[in-house]
């Protein structure tokens, strides 16, 4: 087994109880590898998120062994996961999440901050971050000042700051135009590829699937098919269909 990677075995989980029980994962087994981008897809409400949230240790499972880096997640108490979390992984969500009152180069410090890093570090990791992603002339505007793409970027900036092995991403691209979309899953694909990163990206937005090197396909809180090249990928969903 590659301790760098995500190895879920077996999952549970399920919301409610009684008649309004939701039975969402059931038994699922899901792998994903360091230095490749993997895409979870499927439709609405199959448990993508819920399977996301397990793996970031945000959600407890009712059962199944949830391993990432080698560690068991399912094993810990919280404070531990808290931690796990903090130095390992970082987040990408549909709506950006960034603190309005920052400015990007602000927001993008912040999990060096919180991570007890001084100021002045902070700040000039967070400036390279964002040349990175292309936004060195945007360092010292505010989120209602730049663009759903440009937003994005920030996030993804903001996700890598910490350099950690996993980054986690919720519909990254839905609230982002093709163009938009486009330059965004490839700066993504760059961070797994170029920087040896473990990147999944939970999805249903097909415009982006050509950027996925591999692909697990879920219905009904089950994994059906794992796509695990890009010519298998492309066959089974050919660009535009
Ligand atoms: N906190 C919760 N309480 C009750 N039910 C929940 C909760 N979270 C999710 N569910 C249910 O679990 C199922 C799976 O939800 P989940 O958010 O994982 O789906 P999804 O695949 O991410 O969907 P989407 O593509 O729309 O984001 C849905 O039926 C949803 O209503
Ligand atoms: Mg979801």
């Amino acid at each position: 087994m590659n301790s760098r990677g995500i190895h879920v075995q077996s999952v549970d989980k399920s919301f409610g109880r009684g008649q309004a029980r939701t039975v969402v994962l059931k038994k699922t087994d899901f792998v994903a590898e360091t230095g490749l981008l993997t895409m979870l897809v499927g439709p609405s409400g199959c448990g993508k998120t819920t399977l996301l949230s397990i793996i970031a240790g945000t959600l407890h499972a009712d059962g199944g062994a949830i391993e990432v880096l080698g560690q068991r997640l399912d094993k810990m108490g919280a404070n531990a996961v808290a931690k796990f979390r903090s130095r390992n992984l970082g987040f990408i969500f549909q709506q950006f999440n960034l603190i309005p009152t920052l400015t990007a180069a602000e927001n993008v410090s912040v999990p060096l901050v919180i991570q007890g890093f001084g100021y002045r570090y902070a700040e000039r990791k967070a400036r390279e971050v964002l040349e990175w992603v292309g936004l060195e002339d945007h360092v010292n505007f505010l989120p209602a000042k730049m663009s759903g793409g440009q937003q994005q970027r920030v996030a993804i900036a903001r996700a890598l700051v910490h350099e950690p092995p996993i980054i986690l991403c919720d519909e990254p691209t839905s609230s982002l135009d093709s163009e938009n979309g486009q330059h965004v899953m490839t700066l993504l694909r760059k961070a797994a590829t170029q920087k040896d990163r473990l990147v999944l990206v939970v999805t249903h937005d097909n415009r982006t699937y050509g950027f996925a090197d591999h692909m697990s396909e879920m219905e009904d809180g089950k994994i059906f098919r794992t796509l695990t090249t890009h010519e298998e990928i492309l066959r089974h969903h050919p660009p535009g269909s």
